[in-house]
């Protein structure tokens, strides 16, 4: 028989017909953002819950879910929207989906530097409103080539910035909780602690996990150790950031300009941040590729697949 899988958000067509093919699926079709209480009352007598990014599964929610559901296939890289200690509490094997998405979230993050630095969201409101002329000091941004780029978190996409920032000769630095080999640092220079490398950079890339140990990483007193007018990009998540303090350092220039994809409490986004000039914004586009959605999701799929024929999930993270 079957495997009964409960599926979250709507997927596209592809994933869904392989999902169809294999399992006994439950879809989203209007894909409406279920809240815990329809993700827990929606487990009942399934074996297993795709979920995605969007789906806050914290300790209550995976504690009241089905004593049926066995696996958690998160359709994302990351996986703080999941309480991992109350799913090991519960005995749910957590997967996630790496490496399929390095490429197309490291290409934003370089747009997110870029769009900052030069000034994309005025030179867009400017050109749209066709009030503007070229000037010798119209819309001045920072250059990235041949600057220092400080990266906070070295895993698979924090590389995949680095090597995308050779491009533009930029000099890189890092901090990772632990020295990477040197065949993984590839040149870039290890900061034992954060201040370290604030101190040195003169852009910032955020590409670190949610985690607790990560949450408001980037606060009050480690923005302080910026040189004046850096440049920040964070397309890793929302909570690692303390906004009142980041909206505090882009109005009193510690930080140029911060371009982000991801915020606290998403799809809000903090009330100054739409105020601020400084600041490029998009709406979580990391991954939003057609090839790098299909494959988070079969990439998803293969660990439910993988799950349910006995073996070890490739992804398993807990
Ligand atoms: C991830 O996979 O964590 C991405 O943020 C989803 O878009």
């Amino acid at each position: 028989m079957k495997k009964k899988i409960f599926v979250t958000r709507k997927l596209l067509k592809e994933n869904e017909e392989k999902l169809k093919n294999l399992f006994d699926v439950t879809l989203n079709k209007d894909d409406k953002i279920y809240t815990s209480q329809e993700i827990i009352s929606g487990s009942m007598n399934y074996d297993g819950i795709l979920s995605s990014v969007t789906d806050s599964m914290d300790a209550d929610t995976i504690l009241k879910l089905s004593n049926s559901i066995k696996i958690i296939a998160n359709g994302a890289v990351g996986f703080g929207n999941i309480d991992i200690q109350a799913a090991r509490q519960k005995e749910i094997t957590v997967t996630n989906t790496p490496d399929v998405l390095t490429d197309a979230t490291a290409d934003i993050q370089i747009l997110l530097l870029l769009g900052a630095s030069r000034k994309v969201y005025e030179g867009r409101i400017a050109a749209e409103t066709q009030n503007w002329k070229w000037s010798w000091d119209f819309l001045l941004g920072k250059q990235m080539s041949n600057k220092r780029l400080g990266i906070l978190g070295m895993g698979r996409i924090g590389r995949a910035v680095a090597k995308r920032a050779k491009a533009f000769n930029m000099e890189i630095h890092y901090h990772n909780r632990s020295k990477l080999s040197s065949d993984l640092e590839d040149g870039a220079i290890y900061h034992k602690d954060l201040k370290s490398l604030f101190e040195k950079s003169d852009f910032l890339s955020i590409n670190c996990p949610a985690t607790p140990d990560t949450k408001n990483l980037i606060n009050r007193e480690t923005l302080s150790y910026l040189k004046e007018n850096t440049v920040v990009g964070n397309a890793a998540r929302g909570d690692v950031v303390d906004d009142d303090a980041m909206v505090e350092a882009l109005k009193n220039g510690t930080v140029f300009a911060y371009g982000l994809d991801v915020y606290n409490g998403e799809p809000k986004i903090h009330s100054e941040y739409l105020k601020l000039k400084n600041i490029f914004l998009l709406p979580h586009l990391g991954s939003a590729t057609k090839r790098t959605r299909w494959d988070m999701a079969f990439r998803a799929t293969k660990n439910l697949e993988d799950f349910f024929s006995g073996k070890k999930p490739k992804d398993q993270v807990n």
